[in-house]
């Protein structure tokens, strides 16, 4: 082969490449899979090595991150990169038209452009005559650190621009962010290495970010997307800002696809409405709606003011990290004796609601975030996830702040609490003796997925305990027997009574999978009850099963089939077990049924967002009648996801993992087509 060939070979290699991760990276489209992709870059990299004097900086091969740096040098932005004004509120948000409209003396409506609010780092982009020459971080505005390497390993960063008719000098500005499915996957991978995970995508981005080494920054899912420029020379923009962000998309950057231009405040509001029931479901973290004008001419007209311009704002959404006290750690006992650290918090408001607890999870959990009590701590509650304690503010720490200390006997019973070798939870030993455990038991035996006893709350189970009526779940089949103790609670007349009794009645008979689930073992949930009940068909049979037999069902594993078999071991649990027959508590037995003969064996299908001809639970029936596994989150052994509207992070999981994804018509389309109505 000719040097000259070689060289044609290089230079189409380089722009299939290029081309093909634009594909892949911006337009989310890729066109070739992934193994042709590393071939043609093994190709490229084996030329480099032949022929080192022909690498460019805008070859593909530079994505892989280069050398590590002994520091970053600083780079002074020849247009200050400025930061935002903040809206809380719709006032705000008038007062902000108003303003324009003075300054602009006109009372027409404004033309705006939306975008959401983007949560990562602000970078600054460098193209002369159309090649990556330089990236900045915003640092002070005025001058930032040079993070050329590092920018240049993200897929989304074109190291050369596309088509034509770019300035040749052209600073393109945008954020570079962590999508949340990333994030999951980079801290699930840190957590089973037992390394810190981090705090929320943001941090990730900026960590990653600030790497010397940009072989790690390669290793990071990262996303850049443009929302402005900065230093245009030797060549002419669109006069809206919405242009500008085409013509930058037709040069091969990603924008925002909520990007929209709007007219007048009441639009902006609407639109901030619109995306605020959207965030949730969005692939990456926002905090907030940035409206601009969208005129340059008039943006250029408004001018600045300190750090911000006048012709733009950020509408925050609530915020969903806030800074708080912790003023105690309780310790609550679970229904299997955990003991779970409760962090008591100085009332905040974050993610809309306002927070005073927060669980710490466990002694691990404690340790990892080095917390004590009268810590300044960062609360975290984004969406409906329960409020997270995400870390603590070591500056803020007060001289007589003190350690969470575990206590070594049960809070509640006073039993010892025992540490089990290998795992994460502390528990209580004191088992029935245990009035937390018994309530727990109990609250969990009559709940909605187990015997399902109507009307039987949380603080009723919590009443009758106290006043001793019930020690025990078969004490809950012989309450009948001291309906005069029971007409004596707080708050309780004949009619409630009688109904209880009732529903305590009706729930005699049910199924064995529920009994299962309500008895609740260890390890089994209301999937492996399900596994259990139809694997077996008989309660006797599963109770004379040997480990052996359990972990040869498929999705028992050795833990829980070792919690299984001791737990019928017990003779506590077993006279308990016997009690509840006794009583009248009954089930159809059948023989035990061949799993592997369903249609859906062996796959794990995921739900997520809300469904609206069938309920969730339906769906799960139907899918589990079907041999399926329904799971709660997606990994790479999920066969299928169904995701309703609201679906949030599952659904970029699985789009992350490849995995096939369902909308509800589909969903009910296989249904019919498998004959399940
Ligand atoms: S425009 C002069 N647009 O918000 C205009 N900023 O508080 C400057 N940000 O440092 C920024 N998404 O990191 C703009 N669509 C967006 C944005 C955005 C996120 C960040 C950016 C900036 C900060 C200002």
């Amino acid at each position: 082969m000719t040097v000259e060939t070689l060289l044609a070979e290089y230079q189409a290699l380089k722009s299939q490449l290029n081309y093909h991760s634009y594909r892949y990276y911006v337009l989310d489209d890729p066109q070739l899979p992934d193994a042709e992709y590393d071939r043609l870059m093994q190709r490229l990299q084996d030329i480099e090595l032949q022929q080192p004097a022909w690498v460019t900086a805008d070859s593909p091969s530079q994505r892989v991150g280069a050398e590590p740096l002994s520091a970053f040098s600083q780079v002074t932005h020849a247009v200050p990169m400025l930061s935002l004004d903040n809206a809380f509120d719709e006032q705000d948000m008038l007062d902000f038209n108003k303003r324009l409209q003075d300054r602009l003396k006109s009372k027409d409506d404004i033309e705006f452009a939306c975008e959401p609010k983007l949560d990562g780092i602000a970078v600054s982009l460098l193209y002369r005559d159309g090649l990556l020459v330089q990236a900045a971080t915003r640092g002070d505005g005025a001058i930032g650190e040079d993070i050329t390497a590092n920018v240049r390993t993200i897929g989304s960063v074109p190291l050369r621009l596309q088509g034509e008719g770019f300035p040749p000098l052209l600073e393109v500005r945008g954020e570079i962010y962590m999508p949340r499915a990333g994030f999951d996957l980079l801290n699930d991978k840190a957590r089973e290495r037992g390394e810190k995970t981090f705090v929320n995508p943001r941090n990730a981005a900026a960590g990653s970010l600030r790497q010397l080494d940009p072989k790690i920054t390669a290793s990071r899912p990262l996303q850049f997307c443009c929302y402005n420029v900065g230093l245009v020379e030797g060549g002419e923009l669109p006069e809206r800002h919405t242009d500008v962000l085409q013509a930058l998309s037709g040069w091969g950057f990603l924008i925002n696809a909520e990007m929209r231009a709007v007219h007048g405040v009441q639009a902006c509001l609407a639109y901030f409405a619109e995306l605020g029931e959207k965030r949730q479901g969005l692939s990456y973290d926002i905090d907030g709606i940035v409206f601009k004008v969208n005129h340059r001419t008039l943006q250029q007209q408004l001018g600045f003011v300190a750090r911000a311009p006048r012709w733009a704002i950020a509408h925050k959404f609530p915020a969903q990290e806030e800074m708080t006290q912790l003023l105690d750690v309780e310790f609550q006992v679970g229904r299997t004796g955990a003991i779970t650290p409760v962090a008591r918090l100085e009332p905040v408001f974050v993610g809309g609601v306002t927070v005073s607890n927060a669980t710490l999870h466990n002694r691990d959990e404690i340790e990892r975030l080095g917390v004590m009590v009268g810590d300044t701590v960062i609360v975290r509650r984004a969406g409906d996830v329960i409020p997270q304690v995400a870390s603590v503010i070591v500056s803020k720490r007060p001289v007589d702040a003190r350690p969470v200390v575990f206590p070594s006997l049960c809070p509640v019973c006073e039993s010892p609490v025992v540490q089990v070798e290998g795992e994460a939870a502390v528990r209580c030993s004191g088992g029935s003796v245990c009035p937390a455990q018994v309530k727990e038991g109990i609250k969990h035996y009559v709940s909605r997925k187990a015997l399902d006893v109507d009307g039987l709350g949380d603080k009723l189970v919590e009443q009758l305990v106290d006043e001793g009526l019930v020690a025990s779940i078969a004490d809950l089949y012989h309450l009948h027997e001291r309906r005069e103790q029971l007409l004596a609670l707080e708050r309780m007349g004949e009619k409630s009574a009688d109904n209880l009794l009732a529903a305590i009645e009706t729930s005699k008979s049910t199924s064995l999978a529920k009994f299962l689930f309500g008895l609740g073992m260890r390890e089994v949930g209301e999937t492996t009850a399900r596994s259990l009940a139809a694997h077996f068909g008989k309660l006797d049979a599963l109770i004379k099963a040997s480990h052996e037999d359990l972990i040869a069902i498929d999705d028992i594993g050795p833990v829980s089939a070792a919690s299984i078999v001791a737990f019928f071991a017990d003779a506590k649990q077993l006279e308990q077990v016997r009690a509840l027959q006794a009583a009248g508590v009954t089930w159809p037995e059948h023989e035990p049924v061949a799993k592997d003969a369903l249609l859906l064996a062996g796959q794990t299908w995921v739900l997520t967002g809300s469904l609206e001809t069938l309920s969730r639970d339906e769906a799960k029936e139907k899918l589990l009648a079907l041999g399926a596994k329904v799971a709660g989150s997606v990994s790479a052994k999920t066969q299928m996801v169904v995701a309703g509207p609201g679906a949030g992070s599952k659904l970029a999981k699985a789009q992350a993992l490849g995995i096939e994804v369902l909308d509800e018509a589909g969903l009910l389309e296989k249904f019919k087509h498998w004959g399940v109505s």
